[in-house]
């Protein structure tokens, strides 16, 4: 039975997908804590009424991104986490974090990568004017919204479309296919060779 944290920052959406689908599907694992660096996070709310335990440790309280993320290290560390995902977590993260969680660090950004990296994606995707934008999910390196792909999700950029519009038909494929990355990593079913991952049933990692 693995450990997974979930850190968020906000609503905890993708958070949210994942505790559901791992209770549903019976996962090989447990969400044993959501932490969030912000204590009125609305995720944080719905996760402790499913009866998840909720923690906050706010990033004002320190007065270096590095004494932060020790302290986060130590929190995180102390539910005995397997894994780590990143669901909206609004946070730049130390070096030192992010050797600290190799190889078991996931993330999802709202941008087939490496286009985009950074906020405001939608916006961004729509001033460039491109046809095809969506998300990725990824093994968390030191550098910023990089590391190995672990799945990505296509979705069509429409006349007429609003950074809103946008951000929702990506959300909604968001969902299944960081739940189903979780799920990957927690039966042992991801491989990294350099930066390509591969999925050892040989399922789709290319959500459209
Ligand atoms: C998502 O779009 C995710 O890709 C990005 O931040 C947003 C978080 O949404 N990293 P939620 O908090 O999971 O609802």
């Amino acid at each position: 039975m693995k450990n997974i944290v979930v850190l968020i920052s906000g609503r905890g959406s993708n958070m949210q997908a994942i505790v559901q689908a791992c209770a549903r599907e019976a996962w090989p694992a447990r969400v044993a804590a959501v932490i969030s660096n912000r204590p009125d996070a609305a995720g944080l709310a719905w996760a402790r009424e499913q009866g998840v335990a909720a923690l906050a440790l706010d990033h004002k309280a320190f007065e270096s991104r590095e004494a932060f993320d020790a302290a986060l290290v130590e929190l995180i560390d102390a539910q005995g986490a397997d894994l780590v995902v990143l669901a909206g977590f609004m946070r730049i993260l130390t070096p030192a974090f992010t050797a600290h969680y190799a190889g078991r660090l996931l993330n999802i950004h709202p941008s087939l990568l490496p286009s985009f990296a950074g906020l405001h994606t939608h916006e961004r995707a729509l001033a460039a004017g491109c046809r095809l934008t969506g998300a990725t999910v990824h093994f968390v390196t030191a550098e910023l919204d990089h590391g190995p792909i672990v799945a990505q999700a296509m979705v069509p950029v429409l006349d007429g479309d609003t950074p809103e519009r946008l951000a929702a038909r990506v959300l909604a494929l968001e969902h299944p296919m960081y739940a189903q990355a979780v799920r990957w990593f927690v039966e042992d079913k991801l491989v990294v060779d350099g930066n390509r991952v591969r999925q050892l049933d040989g399922a789709a990692q290319l959500w459209t």
